[in-house]
């Protein structure tokens, strides 16, 4: 039986969109790849609205989080955290013998600037955060906070996974003014795994001259000068590419403003669905997540609970970290539409009233 996966990534491919990486294979340094590369390029920019430069690098975003930290920080640098994947990048800080100061915000809650006041000092080479947190289902406001590390250390470099919310909630990527915003495809584009993107600026890649080891393969000096020929650095995931350009037209046709709000309303209803028939969600409210639901479980077994959707032909996503065993995910990415959502969450409720 086929599957459709409402989870937190990788996320439901349409049948269209797998058919589009289908194309015959290409080399990378043709004149057919600059073009491809090139197209992508300029309809990354247009959607979210930057003329950032944009860095297209095989493998999961981690690649480019780490590779960011790596190009921005000699020595230290600053995260905050609310929850798993802040902790992670903490991890790729520390993992490459920086020193990573932490700020650590309870889980559930948002991280706001007032968190970091005083803490952003000379010395602070970034100050990374996750924008959209997948483990608690927290949106921040990356714009406040970028101007506030802003205000205490203009040169910091900013730094911001926006592994679930870039294409589903609208960052605001230039008034945020970040010099690094990383996500991937398997999340809000729909897509199989395996690029990770990143919008760089042009500080950052001026500050990455001056750091040492940056590492070849994350090296932005020279992921740069492929960059502004369209190329890749090594050898790209054409297929993927292909899958790429056909999802960016197909969000572009869609409009930017209209899919915001397709999230905005998924996001609306999967809250009042746990209001009604769970015990709510788990962030605190003014700050949830576009794109995943974090959902308290209460008395619920869920895993019964997920056999008998998984049964039923829907797949869903398993808390995380430390609220792994009170709460459970429900992902709304991608061509997730509020029909579809309406079909698992009626679903939903009926396998609740079959447990009673
Ligand atoms: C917020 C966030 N950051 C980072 C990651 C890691 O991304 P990847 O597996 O593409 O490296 C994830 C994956 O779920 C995520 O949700």
């Amino acid at each position: 039986m086929s599957r459709r996966l409402f989870t937190v990534g990788p996320v439901n491919v349409e049948p269209e969109v797998l058919q589009s990486t289908t194309k015959p294979m290409i080399t990378h340094r043709s004149k057919e790849y600059k073009q491809l590369h090139g197209n992508i390029v300029e309809k990354i920019r247009k959607a979210l609205g930057t003329d950032m430069n944009v860095f297209l690098l095989g493998g999961s975003a981690t690649v480019l989080i780490e590779g960011s930290v790596r190009n921005a920080v000699s020595k230290k640098c600053l995260s905050i955290t609310n929850g798993s994947f802040g902790e992670r990048m903490i991890d790729c800080a520390t993992y490459n013998g920086k020193e990573a100061v932490t700020v650590k915000v309870p889980w559930g809650r948002a991280m706001r600037p007032s968190h970091i006041e005083g803490k952003v000092g000379e010395d602070i080479e970034s100050v990374n955060w996750v924008s959209n947190e997948s483990s608690t289902g927290v949106l921040s406001d990356s714009v406040a906070i970028a101007d506030e590390v802003r205000k205490q250390n203009p040169d910091a470099m900013i730094i911001v996974d926006a592994v679930t919310s870039a294409f589903a909630a609208d960052l605001k990527v230039d008034k945020m003014g970040a010099d690094a915003i990383v996500f991937g495809t398997q999340k809000a584009l729909a897509l199989p795994p395996g690029l990770a993107i990143g919008l760089i600026s042009d500080r950052m890649i001026e500050r990455s001259a001056k750091i040492p080891n940056t590492g070849y393969y994350t090296n932005f000096q020279k992921l740069k000068k492929n960059a502004d020929e369209n190329y890749a650095l090594t050898t790209p995931p054409v297929s993927l590419l292909y899958g790429l350009d056909y999802q960016l037209d197909r969000a572009l046709s869609e409009g930017m403003a209209a899919r915001y709000r397709r999230h905005d309303k998924m996001a609306s209803m999967v809250e009042k669905w746990a209001d009604t028939n769970l015990n709510g969600l788990f962030p605190e409210e003014g700050s949830r997540s576009k794109t995943i639901g974090v959902l308290n479980r209460g008395e619920l077994d869920f895993d019964a609970f997920h056999k008998a959707l998984k049964a039923k032909g829907y797949e869903i996503s398993n808390g995380y970290g430390e609220v792994k065993s009170s709460t459970f995910r429900i992902g709304h990415m991608g061509d997730v539409t509020p029909d579809t959502l309406t079909e698992l969450l009626d679903t939903m409720k009926g396998i609740m009233e079959e447990m009673k």
